[in-house]
């Protein structure tokens, strides 16, 4: 029993760290966030990221779910495998080259490179439903509260 008992503890534990997920702090985050500069990129602050963030993963970037469609969304942003990376199942645009489960390891700049093509193609942050019902026109200083990270105003806000 015991030695079954250290297998699973074992197993466990290597796939904890084959895929080495991280569940972050906000303001770590938002460090992260404004040193790849997201801070005003393409109109939108480190503010708006953390709420996307929040609502979409929960900072949490192990966190995979799965759509009606059959495809799924992976970690901290939810980036979809239809569209921006291959997990091997659903037929994909890959348009971020890449490996979805590459998205769900504590390394973010991928994650990041990626979200900015997402945001550059469409212009904007409505690729992310719940940016728009909790984000958008919101005051998301919030956010950064505490955390040394300045939010960079835009004009966008005006139009939104
Ligand atoms: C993605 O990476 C995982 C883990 O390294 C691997 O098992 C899987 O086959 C890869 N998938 C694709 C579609 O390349």
């Amino acid at each position: 029993m015991q030695a079954w008992g250290t297998v699973v503890v074992t197993l466990a534990t290597l796939m904890v760290t084959t895929v080495d997920p991280k569940i972050y702090e906000r303001c770590e985050l938002a460090k992260k966030l404004e040193k790849a500069g997201l801070n005003d990129f393409k109109g939108y602050s480190v503010g708006d990221w953390l709420c996307m963030a929040h609502y979409e993963s929960g900072f949490d970037t192990s966190f995979v779910d799965h759509n009606p469609d059959g495809s799924s969304e992976y970690g901290i942003f939810q980036l979809n495998s239809a569209w921006w990376c291959n997990n091997g199942i659903t037929p994909t645009q890959n348009l971020c080259h890449m490996n979805c489960s590459d998205l769900l390891n504590r390394h973010i700049l991928d994650d990041i490179a990626c979200a900015k093509r997402v945001v550059s193609l469409h212009k904007n942050m409505k690729a992310w439903d719940s940016w728009s019902r909790h984000c958008s026109g919101h005051d998301l200083s919030e956010w950064l509260k505490g955390c040394n990270v300045h939010l960079k105003t835009d004009s966008r806000k005006i139009n939104s």
